[in-house]
Protein backbone atom coordinates (compact mmCIF):
# COMPACT_ATOMS: atom_id res chain seq x y z
CA UNK A 1 0.00 0.00 0.00
CA UNK A 2 1.02 3.74 -0.26
CA UNK A 3 0.33 5.91 2.66
CA UNK A 4 -0.55 9.63 1.59
CA UNK A 5 0.42 11.81 5.23
CA UNK A 6 0.51 15.93 5.81
CA UNK A 7 1.78 16.16 9.19
CA UNK A 8 3.56 13.97 11.90
CA UNK A 9 2.53 10.50 10.60
CA UNK A 10 2.11 8.70 14.33
CA UNK A 11 -0.59 6.60 11.97
CA UNK A 12 1.48 6.17 9.40
CA UNK A 13 4.32 5.01 11.45
CA UNK A 14 1.95 2.55 13.48
CA UNK A 15 1.46 1.01 9.88
CA UNK A 16 5.06 1.09 8.95
CA UNK A 17 5.82 -0.81 12.33
CA UNK A 18 2.97 -3.65 11.79
CA UNK A 19 4.86 -4.31 8.48
CA UNK A 20 7.81 -5.09 9.30
CA UNK A 21 6.17 -8.25 10.43
CA UNK A 22 5.35 -10.37 7.46
CA UNK A 23 2.18 -12.20 8.98
CA UNK A 24 0.13 -8.69 9.07
CA UNK A 25 0.27 -9.13 5.09
CA UNK A 26 1.18 -5.41 4.10
CA UNK A 27 3.84 -3.40 2.53
CA UNK A 28 4.14 -0.23 2.60
CA UNK A 29 5.67 0.73 -0.75
CA UNK A 30 6.09 4.44 -0.78
CA UNK A 31 4.53 7.51 1.77
CA UNK A 32 3.37 10.35 -0.16
CA UNK A 33 2.98 13.64 1.25
CA UNK A 34 1.23 17.25 -0.29
CA UNK A 35 3.81 18.81 1.94
CA UNK A 36 7.84 19.25 2.21
CA UNK A 37 9.68 18.90 5.53
CA UNK A 38 7.35 17.09 7.48
CA UNK A 39 8.48 14.74 10.26
CA UNK A 40 6.11 11.97 8.68
CA UNK A 41 8.02 12.51 5.59
CA UNK A 42 11.49 12.25 7.85
CA UNK A 43 10.02 9.11 9.67
CA UNK A 44 9.16 7.06 6.62
CA UNK A 45 12.56 8.17 5.30
CA UNK A 46 14.64 7.11 8.51
CA UNK A 47 12.32 3.43 8.65
CA UNK A 48 13.67 3.14 4.94
CA UNK A 49 10.34 3.63 2.69
CA UNK A 50 10.59 5.48 -0.03
CA UNK A 51 9.06 8.88 -0.06
CA UNK A 52 7.27 11.56 -2.69
CA UNK A 53 5.77 14.74 -2.29
CA UNK A 54 3.88 16.41 -4.45
CA UNK A 55 3.33 19.97 -3.09
CA UNK A 56 -0.16 21.45 -4.26
CA UNK A 57 1.41 25.11 -4.93
CA UNK A 58 3.38 23.47 -7.72
CA UNK A 59 0.11 23.12 -9.95
CA UNK A 60 -2.00 25.83 -11.41
CA UNK A 61 -5.25 23.68 -10.10
CA UNK A 62 -6.34 21.28 -8.18
CA UNK A 63 -7.46 18.87 -11.35
CA UNK A 64 -3.29 18.72 -12.53
CA UNK A 65 -2.31 18.39 -8.47
CA UNK A 66 -4.71 14.98 -8.33
CA UNK A 67 -3.64 14.20 -11.69
CA UNK A 68 0.29 14.60 -10.69
CA UNK A 69 -0.84 12.46 -7.29
CA UNK A 70 -2.70 9.82 -8.95
CA UNK A 71 0.58 9.35 -11.29
CA UNK A 72 3.35 9.12 -8.48
CA UNK A 73 0.92 6.66 -6.04
CA UNK A 74 -0.13 4.73 -9.79
CA UNK A 75 4.02 4.07 -10.06
CA UNK A 76 4.12 2.55 -7.36
CA UNK A 77 1.12 0.11 -8.44
CA UNK A 78 -0.66 -0.51 -5.12
CA UNK A 79 -3.80 -2.69 -3.97
CA UNK A 80 -4.55 0.55 -1.84
CA UNK A 81 -3.89 3.68 -0.84
CA UNK A 82 -4.25 4.99 2.56
CA UNK A 83 -4.83 8.54 3.36
CA UNK A 84 -3.72 8.73 7.10
CA UNK A 85 -3.69 12.09 8.20
CA UNK A 86 -3.36 13.65 4.98
CA UNK A 87 -5.03 17.07 4.82
CA UNK A 88 -6.14 17.84 1.36
CA UNK A 89 -8.97 16.36 -0.54
CA UNK A 90 -8.05 13.40 -2.57
CA UNK A 91 -9.76 14.09 -6.60
CA UNK A 92 -11.02 11.77 -9.12
CA UNK A 93 -7.90 10.87 -10.74
CA UNK A 94 -6.47 9.42 -7.47
CA UNK A 95 -10.13 8.13 -6.14
CA UNK A 96 -11.40 6.62 -9.40
CA UNK A 97 -7.47 4.53 -9.99
CA UNK A 98 -7.26 3.43 -6.70
CA UNK A 99 -8.62 1.93 -3.73
CA UNK A 100 -8.46 4.36 -0.97
CA UNK A 101 -9.31 4.54 3.13
CA UNK A 102 -8.93 7.58 5.02
CA UNK A 103 -9.24 8.08 8.56
CA UNK A 104 -11.34 10.71 10.14
CA UNK A 105 -10.90 12.16 14.31
CA UNK A 106 -14.75 11.68 14.57
CA UNK A 107 -18.01 9.67 14.24
CA UNK A 108 -18.99 10.35 11.05
CA UNK A 109 -21.24 10.97 9.50
CA UNK A 110 -21.28 13.70 12.54
CA UNK A 111 -18.41 15.97 12.38
CA UNK A 112 -16.45 15.97 8.40
CA UNK A 113 -13.95 18.38 7.49
CA UNK A 114 -11.11 19.77 8.59
CA UNK A 115 -11.73 20.48 12.18
CA UNK A 116 -13.27 17.64 13.80
CA UNK A 117 -12.02 17.39 17.22
CA UNK A 118 -12.76 21.05 17.71
CA UNK A 119 -16.21 20.94 16.01
CA UNK A 120 -17.14 17.80 18.52
CA UNK A 121 -16.26 19.81 20.73
CA UNK A 122 -17.54 22.89 20.45
CA UNK A 123 -21.12 20.88 19.69
CA UNK A 124 -20.68 19.50 23.57
CA UNK A 125 -20.94 16.10 22.50
CA UNK A 126 -19.76 13.65 25.28
CA UNK A 127 -18.65 10.77 23.28
CA UNK A 128 -16.81 11.19 19.76
CA UNK A 129 -14.42 8.81 18.37
CA UNK A 130 -12.44 7.59 15.03
CA UNK A 131 -13.69 6.16 11.28
CA UNK A 132 -11.92 4.13 9.21
CA UNK A 133 -13.89 4.39 5.50
CA UNK A 134 -13.42 4.21 2.07
CA UNK A 135 -12.85 7.22 -0.22
CA UNK A 136 -15.00 8.42 -2.46
CA UNK A 137 -15.15 11.88 -4.47
CA UNK A 138 -17.37 13.81 -1.40
CA UNK A 139 -15.77 15.16 2.08
CA UNK A 140 -15.43 12.52 4.48
CA UNK A 141 -18.43 10.50 3.09
CA UNK A 142 -17.94 7.22 1.60
CA UNK A 143 -18.50 4.18 3.17
CA UNK A 144 -17.38 3.10 6.58
CA UNK A 145 -15.43 0.37 7.68
CA UNK A 146 -15.38 0.46 11.32
CA UNK A 147 -15.68 3.28 14.24
CA UNK A 148 -14.31 3.55 17.58
CA UNK A 149 -15.62 5.77 20.21
CA UNK A 150 -13.73 7.56 22.53
CA UNK A 151 -15.59 9.83 25.17
CA UNK A 152 -15.30 13.55 26.09
CA UNK A 153 -13.93 14.31 29.52
CA UNK A 154 -14.23 17.24 31.21
CA UNK A 155 -11.94 19.67 30.49
CA UNK A 156 -11.05 18.09 27.20
CA UNK A 157 -9.41 20.82 25.12
CA UNK A 158 -8.51 20.15 21.54
CA UNK A 159 -5.47 18.87 21.92
CA UNK A 160 -6.25 16.55 24.71
CA UNK A 161 -9.51 14.78 22.83
CA UNK A 162 -7.31 14.21 19.84
CA UNK A 163 -4.27 12.60 21.22
CA UNK A 164 -6.37 10.24 22.97
CA UNK A 165 -8.74 10.01 19.61
CA UNK A 166 -5.57 9.41 17.72
CA UNK A 167 -4.16 6.15 20.30
CA UNK A 168 -7.37 4.28 18.95
CA UNK A 169 -6.72 6.00 15.36
CA UNK A 170 -3.51 3.74 15.60
CA UNK A 171 -4.65 0.48 16.94
CA UNK A 172 -7.76 0.75 14.64
CA UNK A 173 -5.96 1.63 11.88
CA UNK A 174 -3.56 -1.40 11.97
CA UNK A 175 -6.31 -3.99 12.39
CA UNK A 176 -8.56 -3.09 9.78
CA UNK A 177 -5.85 -2.21 7.31
CA UNK A 178 -4.10 -5.55 8.24
CA UNK A 179 -7.77 -7.29 7.81
CA UNK A 180 -8.49 -6.03 4.29
CA UNK A 181 -5.15 -6.78 3.08
CA UNK A 182 -5.74 -10.26 4.47
CA UNK A 183 -9.06 -11.49 3.71
CA UNK A 184 -10.16 -8.85 0.98
CA UNK A 185 -13.42 -6.79 1.26
CA UNK A 186 -16.74 -6.20 -0.55
CA UNK A 187 -18.66 -3.01 -0.89
CA UNK A 188 -22.28 -3.22 -1.30
CA UNK A 189 -23.84 0.34 -1.70
CA UNK A 190 -22.85 1.80 1.97
CA UNK A 191 -21.83 -1.25 3.94
CA UNK A 192 -18.46 -2.65 4.09
CA UNK A 193 -18.06 -6.47 4.65
CA UNK A 194 -14.49 -8.26 4.96
CA UNK A 195 -13.87 -11.03 2.44
CA UNK A 196 -13.99 -11.57 -0.85
CA UNK A 197 -17.22 -12.34 -3.07
CA UNK A 198 -16.87 -16.00 -4.51
CA UNK A 199 -16.17 -14.08 -8.09
CA UNK A 200 -13.68 -11.67 -6.83
CA UNK A 201 -10.36 -13.87 -6.61
CA UNK A 202 -9.89 -15.62 -9.93
CA UNK A 203 -12.17 -12.89 -11.65
CA UNK A 204 -10.25 -10.80 -14.39
CA UNK A 205 -12.87 -8.35 -14.14
CA UNK A 206 -11.40 -7.34 -10.46
CA UNK A 207 -13.09 -3.62 -9.01
CA UNK A 208 -11.63 -1.90 -6.57
CA UNK A 209 -14.69 -2.27 -4.17
CA UNK A 210 -14.03 -6.36 -4.76
CA UNK A 211 -10.70 -7.62 -3.96
C1 LIG B 1 -5.39 11.93 12.70
O1 LIG B 1 -6.16 12.22 13.83
C2 LIG B 1 -6.27 11.75 11.49
O2 LIG B 1 -7.49 11.16 11.77
C3 LIG B 1 -6.46 13.17 11.05
O3 LIG B 1 -5.20 13.76 11.22
C4 LIG B 1 -4.52 13.11 12.29
C5 LIG B 1 -3.17 12.68 11.78
O4 LIG B 1 -2.27 12.39 12.80
N1 LIG B 1 -6.99 13.24 9.72
P1 LIG B 1 -0.83 11.78 12.45
O5 LIG B 1 -0.20 12.66 11.37
O6 LIG B 1 -1.03 10.38 11.98
O7 LIG B 1 -0.05 11.85 13.73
Amino acid sequence: MVVLISGTGSNMAALVDAAEDPAYGVDVVAVGSDRRGTRGIELAEKAGVPTFVVPFRDYSDRAEWDTAMADRISGYAPDLVVSAGFMRLLGPAVVGRHAAVNIHPALLPSFPGAHAVRDALAHGVRVTGTTIHFLDEGVDSGPIIDQVAVPVEDGDDESSLHERIKAVERRMLVDTVGRLAREGWTVDGRHVRFGRTEHSVTDATDTKEQR
